[in-house]
């Protein structure tokens, strides 16, 4: 594994991934081989969301890319029987141009499939169409019974695709990790910003390949990346 611009005041490159200095602790969370955190004397913690940006050569204006489309149409497409998306962190960008894996998502899913958003901003509700079978939760993700309950209500107990997207640390990327406790046999999870936020970079490369068949899609180029991983149960 090639590892070079180690620097703890800075993500380094690892195996031709972006990487942070964190500890590896044991964990039995379902999927994890260890549970991430920084070190109590990291200038960094666990709950900090964005630590540094992409150099400028590799930074990218655009939130959702072309690459991250495609990956998520990609991975979308390759389900089978789809019946239930969860997804932390909704946005339905203003500009007609402009992508998120909210719109991508609505966009392919027909209407029998169950769309449940969680997002704690106020205008979270405004997404709802519930003609579409698109519904959401105005909530913080770590409210995992609300959540789960709603989806109850709504008629599913298991998550086929799991969309993580919300708030990008530590602390936060493990607890919506958790909700794979209730992925389908042979579901997927998606994590974007899996090249420069902490929590999904961390995350990712803790993710058990035993069960999980991972790749991350969009590296070194100017996207902020995504990451899947296939359930292999
Ligand atoms: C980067 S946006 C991503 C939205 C969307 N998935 C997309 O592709 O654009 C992150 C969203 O997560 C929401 N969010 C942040 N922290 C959250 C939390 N703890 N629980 C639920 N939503 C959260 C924010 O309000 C924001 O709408």
């Amino acid at each position: 594994m090639e590892r070079m611009e180690r620097n703890t005041t800075r993500p380094y490159r690892y195996g031709g991934n972006w990487m942070y200095d964190v500890l590896k602790m044991d964990t039995d969370i379902f999927g994890l081989k260890w549970r991430t955190t920084f070190s109590e004397d990291s200038e960094y913690d666990d709950d900090m969301d964005c630590i540094h940006l992409p150099p400028e050569e590799e930074a990218s204006g655009v939130h959702f890319t072309e690459c991250n489309v495609k990956v998520l149409k990609d991975t979308y497409n390759l389900c089978s029987d789809v019946k239930t998306i969860l997804e932390i962190g909704i946005l339905k960008p203003v500009n007609e141009n402009d992508m998120s894996t909210t719109k991508v998502l609505h966009s392919l899913k027909s209407n029998d499939v169950l769309y449940l958003g969680v997002d704690k901003r106020s205008t979270t509700m405004k997404s709802e169409n519930h003609r579409m079978n698109i519904y959401c939760v105005q909530t913080c993700s770590s409210n995992k019974e609300i959540v789960l309950r709603r989806m109850k209500e709504l008629g599913s107990e298991t998550i086929d695709v799991l969309i993580i997207d919300g708030w990008h640390s530590v602390k936060m990327t493990v607890n919506d990790w958790e909700y794979v406790n209730h992925l389908s046999p042979g579901g997927m999870v998606v994590i974007h910003d899996t090249n420069w936020h902490p929590g999904p970079i961390t995350v990712f490369d803790a993710i058990d390949e035993t069960m999980f068949k991972k790749k991350k899609y969009c590296k070194g180029k100017a996207d902020w990346g995504i990451g899947v991983a296939h359930a292999k149960f």
